[in-house]
C-alpha cells in the first residue's frame, strides 16, 4: 500500500477552504493508502512567537481533522513537535541541500520582492527557519518514506525540492535509502473563492471559518460580494461567487436546478445565498457537532496526538538508525 502524508500548519483558525483543498481530500485517500498526517506546528514557529495562540491554533487543527472523520486507528495522526527525529533528519538533509535551491523558492522569492518593492533590505523579516522552510518539511515527508503527498499548489515546489535533497543524499551513497515523494494536487480545477470572489486565504481576510456557528455562516454567507443585477435579470452561474460555492457542497443535480434560475431570471441573490447557506449548513452542522463535544474536553484530542506521535517516534526512530549508519555515525 502506497504511503501518504500530509501536515498542516497550526496558524489560523481552519476555515472551508482547509477542509475542502487538505482535510477532506486526504480523508478520502486515507481509505486507499496508508495514511499519516500531521500538525506542523515548528512550522508555526517561524512566524509565530506566542506560545498561547500556537496551543490554541494546534488544538483547532487537530479537532478539525478528529471532527471531519479521522479515524486515529486508521491513520497516523501525529503532532511534529512531538517526533524529535524529524530535526535530526533535517540537520543531515540540510548537508545536502545547495543554498541556491533555496534562492529559489517561490514563497522566499515573494518576501524578497515585496522588500525590494518598499526599499527594505533584501531578507528583512527572513530568518533562517523560514529560509530552510523546505528542508524541514522535506525531512517531515522524507522521515516516512512516503509516496503521495496530498497538498495544494502552491507547495508542489516544495514538495519537488524534497525529491531534489532525497536524490542527492541517494547518489552519494550509491543507494535508494529515501523513497521519492510525489505531489497529489488536492485543489479542483477552479480555485474556491471566498467572501470577497478572490482566492479564500487567511492572508485576505475572506475565509469562512469551519466551525462557525449557524447564525455566522449565514450572516457570512449574505455578505457574499455579488453585482448589483435586479432579481428579474439572468444571471451568469460561470462568474458567481456564490454559484462557485454552492458547486463544492451541492449534488450534481442540485447545481444543474441552481444553474437553470441563474439563467432564468426572477431570482434574487437572497435566494441564491440562502440556498448555499442551506447546502453548506447540512455538511458543516454535524462537523460543527463534534468539534463542539471535542472541544468541551480537548484532553481527548491531546491523547490522541500524543498515541499516534507515540508510534510516529518508533517508525522515524528505525528510519534515523538505518541513517545514521549510512552516514558514520552509528
Ligand atoms: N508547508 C505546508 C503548508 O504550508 C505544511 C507542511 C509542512 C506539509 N510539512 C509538510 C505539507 C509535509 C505536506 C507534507 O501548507
Amino acid at each position: 500500500m502506497k504511503v501518504a502524508l500530509t501536515g498542516i500548519k497550526p496558524t489560523g483558525i481552519p476555515h472551508i477552504g482547509n477542509y475542502l483543498g487538505a482535510i477532506k481530500p486526504a480523508l478520502e485517500l486515507s481509505q486507499s493508502c496508508e495514511a499519516r498526517y500531521f500538525i506542523a506546528d515548528y512550522h508555526a514557529l517561524n512566524s509565530c512567537k506566542d506560545p498561547a495562540a500556537i496551543r490554541a491554533m494546534t488544538l483547532e487543527i487537530a479537532a478539525a481533522w478528529l471532527a471531519s472523520g479521522l479515524d486515529a486507528d486508521k491513520v497516523l495522526f501525529y503532532k511534529q513537535s512531538l517526533v524529535p527525529q524529524t530535526f535530526e533528519l533535517l540537520t543531515i538533509l540540510l548537508a545536502f541541500t545547495p543554498k541556491g535551491l533555496m534562492n529559489r523558492a517561490h514563497a522566499y522569492k515573494a518576501i524578497l520582492q515585496a522588500n525590494a518593492e518598499s526599499s527594505r533590505d533584501p531578507d528583512d523579516g527572513v530568518n533562517m527557519g523560514l529560509f530552510t522552510y523546505p528542508v524541514l518539511m522535506a525531512a517531515d515527508i522524507l522521515l516516512f518514506d512516503t509516496d503521495l503527498v496530498p497538498v495544494g499548489n502552491d507547495q508542489f515546489q516544495h514538495v519537488e525540492m524534497a525529491v531534489d535533497i532525497a536524490q542527492s543524499f541517494n547518489f552519494s551513497y550509491g543507494q535508494e535509502c529515501f523513497r521519492l515523494p510525489q505531489p497529489l494536487a488536492t485543489e479542483h480545477s477552479k480555485t474556491l473563492l471566498g467572501l470577497d470572489g478572490r482566492k479564500m486565504s487567511k492572508s485576505y481576510g475572506n475565509t469562512i471559518p469551519m466551525f462557525a456557528s449557524e447564525k455566522e455562516l449565514r450572516k457570512l454567507v449574505m455578505r457574499i460580494v455579488t453585482n448589483s443585477q435586479s432579481v428579474e435579470e439572468p444571471k451568469d452561474p460561470e462568474t458567481c461567487t456564490v454559484f462557485a460555492l454552492y458547486r463544492n457542497f451541492a449534488s450534481p443535480q442540485q447545481v444543474e436546478r441552481l444553474r437553470q434560475r441563474y439563467l432564468a431570471g426572477g431570482m434574487g441573490w437572497g435566494h441564491a445565498k440562502q440556498e448555499l447557506f442551506e447546502v453548506m449548513n447540512a455538511t458543516l452542522a454535524p462537523l460543527r457537532q463534534r468539534y463542539t463535544e471535542l472541544m468541551a474536553d480537548p484532553r481527548v484530542i491531546t491523547r490522541s496526538l500524543e498515541e499516534g506521535s507515540a508510534r510516529a517516534r518508533e517508525l522515524a526512530a528505525a528510519k534515523i538508525r538505518q541513517l545514521r549508519s549510512i552516514i558514520g555515525m552509528d
